[in-house]
């Protein structure tokens, strides 16, 4: 089937077109290139560069498509997601997040477009008390980036059942690693993620990796984390779009591992792989002590499991970091 992928030249959305591409379908990417590289789209996939504000030039392209078929499925990465930038540019992450999400199903409404697929997070649920997520639970987000994520998810609902569109809402834990071509992985400016800072101290690039606080209440005091490698997420996002597309009918589904590591055992981790220096400094105002996804719906629904475990995430993001370095 014909894809259409919103933010495809980003960290997930291009491993989701390699995974689609390995899976048979049709890839178009749709990306304004604010974070994203015209390097990391596939080349088998088509290009075209535009906004997700701008819902005329989604409904051109869309249009365009359909003399070689029309699209069956849209998927929607193009957001913005820094927690502290959004704590200071609210506005620019309502405007991206939601009136983007807004232009976008408006477009996918005009062309004809049927069914959606949409990336949420794990900061939709905020502080959880017991720290296992389920897709129940309540949401109350603690930042305007999980606040826009939720506004974006309910509208998706809403416009979905006025309009008969079949959504799949993806909400992610802590993804992480690379292909392994090592053509893609994750290349940003603002790296603000443990996996990546970890590998660049072991490469050179930082002095110290910092710990963000030992005084939790987990049992070495260190934060726990649900790690996911991208790829693993990336093959969900195929089964999700296909099990819309067959089966016409909404998901909403965590996305993680299913297991919650410790800050400070993802260190020892990487430490057994690679040597860096590392210290504790204080906490980070808003993060809950353990996040963990519970993946028992994703199971079940999609029939998927996560294949990739922590080695895999630490070794891949390493090697493609290291392939950057050497040019
Ligand atoms: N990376 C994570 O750990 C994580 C965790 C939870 C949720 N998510 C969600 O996953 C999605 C993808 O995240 P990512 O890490 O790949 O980010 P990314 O910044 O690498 O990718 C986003 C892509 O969207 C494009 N884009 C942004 N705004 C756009 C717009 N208005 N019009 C067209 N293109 C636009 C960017 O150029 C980029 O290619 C986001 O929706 C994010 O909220 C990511």
């Amino acid at each position: 089937m014909k894809v259409f992928v919103a933010g495809g030249a980003g960290y997930i959305g291009s491993h989701t077109v390699y995974e689609l591409l390995r899976a048979g379908h049709e890839v178009v990417v749709y990306d304004n290139l604010s974070t994203g590289r015209r390097e990391a789209v596939h080349p088998d996939a088509r290009f075209y560069e535009g906004d997700i504000l701008d819902r005329a030039r989604i409904v051109e392209v869309l249009e365009a498509e359909r003399e070689t078929g029309a699209v069956a499925v849209a998927l929607h990465f193009a957001a913005k997601l820094i927690v502290p930038e959004s704590v200071t540019h609210p506005l620019a992450y309502y405007h991206n997040n939601v009136e983007g999400v807004r232009q976008m199903l408006a477009g996918l409404v005009e062309a004809g477009v049927k069914h959606v697929v949409f990336s949420s997070t794990a900061a939709v649920y905020g502080e959880p008390q017991h720290g296992e997520c389920r897709e129940g639970d309540y949401t109350l987000p603690i930042n305007p980036y999980g606040e826009t994520k939720l506004a974006a998810e309910r509208m998706i609902r809403w416009v979905g059942a006025a309009h008969g569109l079949t959504s799949c809402v993806f909400r992610y834990f802590n993804v992480a690693g690379a292909d392994a071509s090592l053509e893609i992985g994750l290349d940003k400016d603002q790296l603000t993620h443990l996996v990546p800072l970890i590998m660049q101290t072991a490469l050179g690039q930082r002095d110290t990796l910092s710990i963000f606080g030992n005084d939790y209440d987990t049992p070495d005091g260190t934060c726990i984390r649900d790690y996911i490698h991208v790829t693993d997420l990336a093959r969900a996002h195929v089964l999700g779009a296909e099990h819309i597309v067959n089966r016409q009918e909404d998901l909403l589904l965590n996305l993680g591992s299913g297991k919650g590591y410790s800050v400070k055992e993802v260190v020892d981790a990487a430490e057994e792989l690679f040597s860096f220096a590392y210290e504790y400094t204080e906490r980070r105002p808003g993060d809950p002590a353990k996040l963990i996804a519970n993946i028992q719906k994703a199971r079940e629904q999609l029939g998927w499991r996560p294949e990739l475990g922590l080695r895999d995430i630490l070794q891949s993001d390493y090697a493609y970091r290291k392939k950057l370095l050497c040019g």
